[in-house]
């Protein structure tokens, strides 16, 4: 089994960006605290972050046939992008949508999430821990 753990626009800059939404530990940091979660599980990872929405565009369009299941932190695209929500109905790889903030109870602008309508779980509010819960989730049902 192999993972893709997809991060949006801004998630490069964590520890540096609002610490006090996003945490001070940074980027490096996450990608290896996920990759134990995994290692935990017997299940390979493989890390995507990116700035650029056509750049997450492939990314999920080239995870077809070769990875197992998604965990995506789309950021701001999250608010806005129907074409990060197409591809993941277009592959149809499992997927579990994390935001590291209690999107819920920050702006209204914030309210709508368009990778929602594919993601078969969504984790808000829960920092790094979250995307823990989402590894265990997609490695519990699809291992
Ligand atoms: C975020 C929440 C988004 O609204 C924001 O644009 C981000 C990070 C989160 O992890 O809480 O960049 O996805």
């Amino acid at each position: 089994m192999k993972l893709l753990i997809i991060n949006g626009p801004n998630l490069n800059l964590l520890g540096l960006r609002e610490p006090t939404i996003y945490g001070d530990r940074n980027y490096d940091a996450l990608v290896k605290y996920v990759k134990e979660c995994a290692d935990a599980h017997g299940v390979q990872t493989e890390f995507f972050q990116s700035n650029h929405e056509g750049a997450i565009v492939d990314a999920i369009q080239q995870a077809y046939g070769r990875i197992d299941g998604i965990v995506i932190n789309p950021a701001a695209y999250t608010h806005t992008s129907v074409a990060i929500l197409d591809a993941l109905k277009a592959v149809q790889i499992p997927t579990v949508e994390v935001h590291l903030s209690k999107v819920s109870e920050r702006e209204a602008f914030r309210q709508i999430s368009y990778v929602s309508y594919y993601a078969e779980k969504t984790i808000t509010g829960m920092g790094f821990e979250g995307y823990k819960v989402a590894v265990d989730y997609l490695c519990e049902k699809y291992c």
